[in-house]
């Protein structure tokens, strides 16, 4: 049996039906790209007929990202099929994902359908999908209550009709790891022609268990895991990608199997996930949290600096993650950034260098170590995808023990400059009261989260906000020194992705 495991990243769908997620077009493609550059074999883009925004999308990610298969989700339907093609009509080498479920609590109360009309859709579903590229995923979804038999029969059809892959997920993440390797197995056992397709697993993380299980699945003949960066997804979320995949890496003694993922993209794609989402990752999350490489107790650092594996069973520098080395100050040069941001992965053009180099210079003036963590969110700041429809010119602050908090605010929108002043209820809801007045985008503050992004003193302050408008929320991030401004900027970034939104989208070219 093969020993490579097929990555299918679903950040882009599963991950983006985490609730309060709505990623717009150009971040989709970022994440996209750096998915790509991560080295996941399958994107799964989105889910065609949901909406003219994921149409959108899956046909921009199929025209413009090369090197992963392409994937869209359709349910087992005509017209969902026919759209997922559709969308997927520019990509170098499409999949069609159709799925139906299977279980009988899903075919009851939710479908409406007896076992044998479920089977003739699925089958018929994966005909139609034959009939626009060869590579084709069947789902059933919520496989693990369904009927073993049943799921057995279905497969078997599906494999006829053409199926190249069958997932089995744990819709619900009810399974328990040795349960779920006994599940996949007696379901491979009970399919004659599985020979003919790549078992997949889904595991959603309901009780935890979604790596384990798919790391049990995998022991018991799988081999394709679904998975999203951060583990992000519907409710609980997905297996996270980093998480299996580092567990494969580290413990190939145990698991004898690989995979394509270049490790040292992992954490940058994490940030970018996490950036873009809003979705903070947890400080002790495995992998890519920021306690996970963290030593707090004396013994500890001691045993890390006598020698690093005392404490740590992976290196931190394999996954991309930086350490905290004083690396430029502000008589560096711009040949001494360029080069280090080279080292860091970053190759900029002349016009984003010379952007990022004014701020370093301006972050030098106020914070004297500059470290790479700093260069890496500076630079991540600078490449934001949006445009700048709006600029923060100007801000000023009046607040305190006994006055009333007041903001002027000046913006600059190409050429022109707005100016206004309100007050509020601190200086950071005063200084959103002040941007409403010149932006006027109607939206509603629905989160607001405040970290240090690097350590020190005088580490930069980061500033992640959720805004709603009509129904749709838009994430805002903005990083500085100074806290009030960094809230200011991550408002903009986010009033700036409203306005963006509002402005017809170019639409994507198709290849084919
Ligand atoms: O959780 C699930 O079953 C799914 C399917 C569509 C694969 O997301
Ligand atoms: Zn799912």
């Amino acid at each position: 049996m093969s020993k490579r495991v097929v990555i299918f990243d679903t950040t882009l769908r599963d991950g983006e039906q985490s609730p309060g997620v709505s990623l717009n077009l150009q971040e989709k493609l970022e994440i996209a790209h750096q998915l790509a550059r991560l080295g996941v074999d399958v994107i799964e883009a989105g889910f065609p007929i949901a909406s003219p925004g994921d149409f959108e999308a899956v046909s921009a990610v199929a025209a413009q990202v090369k090197g992963p298969v392409i994937a869209g989700l359709a349910r087992a339907n005509r017209k969902d099929i026919e759209r997922a093609a559709e969308a997927l009509r520019a990509a170098e080498q499409a999949r069609i994902h159709t799925f139906i479920a299977t279980s009988p609590i899903h075919m009851r109360h939710k479908l409406r359908m007896e076992p044998d009309q479920v089977l003739e859709a699925a089958v018929e579903a994966v005909k139609l999908a034959k009939t626009f590229t060869a590579d084709v995923e069947f789902s059933a979804e919520d496989a693990f209550r369904s009927d073993v038999e049943f799921l057995c029969r279905i497969f078997k059809a599906v494999i006829d009709a053409g199926a190249t892959t069958i997932n089995i997920p744990d819709t619900v993440g009810y399974a328990t790891p040795q349960e779920y390797g006994a599940f996949i197995q007696s379901v491979i056992n009970g399919t004659p022609n599985m020979e003919r397709a790549t078992v997949s697993v889904h595991c959603h993380n309901d009780l935890g268990l979604a790596v384990a299980n798919s790391l049990s699945a995998l022991e018991n003949g799988a081999r394709q895991i679904e998975c999203t960066i951060n583990g992000i997804g519907e409710r609980a979320g997905n297996c996270s990608l980093e998480e299996i995949v580092m567990a494969l890496y580290t413990r190939k003694s145990v698991y004898d199997l690989d995979t394509s993922i270049n490790p040292t993209e992992i954490y940058r794609t994490s940030r970018l996930v996490s950036n873009l989402t809003g979705m903070l990752v947890q400080p002790n999350k495995a992998i890519v949290g920021k306690n996970a490489f963290a030593h707090e107790s004396g013994i500890h650092q001691d045993g890390v600096l006598k020698e690093r594996t005392t404490y740590e069973i992976m290196n931190p520098q394999m996954l991309g993650i930086f350490t905290n080395n004083i690396v430029l100050g502000k008589h560096s040069g711009r040949h001494a950034f360029r080069e280090r941001l080279k080292e860091l992965g970053f190759e900029l053009d002349d016009e984003n260098l010379a952007k990022a180099f004014a701020r370093f210079k301006n972050l030098a003036d106020r914070k004297s170590e500059i470290t790479d963590e700093d260069l890496v969110v500076l630079v991540e700041d600078e490449l934001r995808a949006v445009p700048e429809a709006y600029r923060l010119d100007y801000l000023h602050i009046t607040s305190g023990t006994v006055l009333v908090p007041t903001a002027t605010v000046r913006l600059k929108r190409e050429e022109e400059t707005f100016e206004e002043a309100s007050c509020g209820d601190g200086p950071v809801d005063a200084a959103y009261k002040a941007i409403d007045k010149i932006t006027g985008v109607g939206a509603r503050l629905k989160a607001y989260v405040i970290s240090a992004t690097t350590s020190g003193e005088d580490s930069q302050g980061e500033v992640s906000v959720k805004l709603e408008r009509e129904g749709r929320f838009y994430t805002g991030r903005g990083v500085d020194t100074d806290i009030i401004v960094a809230s200011a900027k991550a408002y903009l970034n986010a009033v700036n992705k409203i306005v963006y939104d509002r402005t017809p989208v170019p639409k994507p070219e198709r290849a084919v």
